[in-house]
């Protein structure tokens, strides 16, 4: 039975992460969440104390991406992230960890070394691949390719929120600076660049709600499915 992908790029905070889980369970999908990978080698690096030794070490940091111990695993509180047995749901979705992903994901022979990992996602009867470079270059053969975005300002507000229900404590203008910054590091670096693929439906969730989006992305999957 052949694998139907279904990708979503886009930057940190459009809510590619909501709408990826919500069509992976709408279509009954598996789920890559690719940015995860990212922030988990970045975290992996940081606690070898080879986070600020990507360019001198790069060797020891591609084997350590190659033989990255992982698990993601479904439970009723949702997908749970480990690293080497040990619960880092959390860890890895702050920001300081976000900043480790954003420089090991600039370099190429480290996304290089995330790539069977990514591709072993694609499993009967489909998946939904949630990142920066899904239909670039990824799965460029997936039927369907959304491209979600959103300005700036709207994404730090969702950020803050995200962050302040799991309690920490942020200020906006700190949070939308971390996301020009990183938007501009995704968007200059030369290997995967975060754009849209020349064939994705663009989508501006600027001033939508999560269900509009959802009813959007829907209505293109369906048709892009069916044939
Ligand atoms: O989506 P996210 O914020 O969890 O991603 C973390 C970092 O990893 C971000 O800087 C972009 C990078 N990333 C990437 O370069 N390619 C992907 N496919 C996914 C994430």
């Amino acid at each position: 039975m052949s694998v139907q992908i279904i990708t979503i790029d886009g930057p940190s905070g459009s809510g590619k992460g909501t709408l990826a889980a919500k069509l992976a369970a709408h279509y009954q999908f598996h789920l890559l969440d690719s940015g995860a990978l990212y922030r988990l080698l970045g975290l992996a690096l940081q606690q070898k104390q080879l986070i600020d030794a990507l360019d001198t070490q790069l060797q020891q940091c591609i084997d350590i991406a190659t033989s990255l111990n992982i698990d993601f695993k479904t439970t009723t509180q949702g997908i749970q992230v480990l690293l080497n047995g040990e619960d880092v749901s959390q860890t890895i979705r702050t920001e300081r960890v976000g900043e480790f992903a954003s420089k090991v994901a600039a370099i190429p022979e480290l996304r290089a070394a995330l790539l069977t990992r990514q591709h072993a996602f694609a499993q009967a009867p489909g998946l939904v691949a949630d990142g920066r470079d899904m239909a670039t270059t990824i799965f460029p053969q997936a039927q369907a390719k959304i491209y979600l975005t959103a300005s700036a300002e709207s994404r730090a507000v969702r950020r803050v929120k995200q962050l302040q229900a799991m309690g920490l404590d942020v200020k906006i203008n700190d949070i939308l600076a971390n996301i020009i910054a990183r938007d501009k590091r995704d968007m200059e670096r030369t290997t995967a660049p975060l754009k849209p693929a020349d064939d994705a439906y663009i989508i501006d969730s600027s001033n939508l709600s999560i269900d509009e989006v959802f009813a959007l992305m829907t209505t293109y999957v369906d048709q892009r499915l069916a044939n």
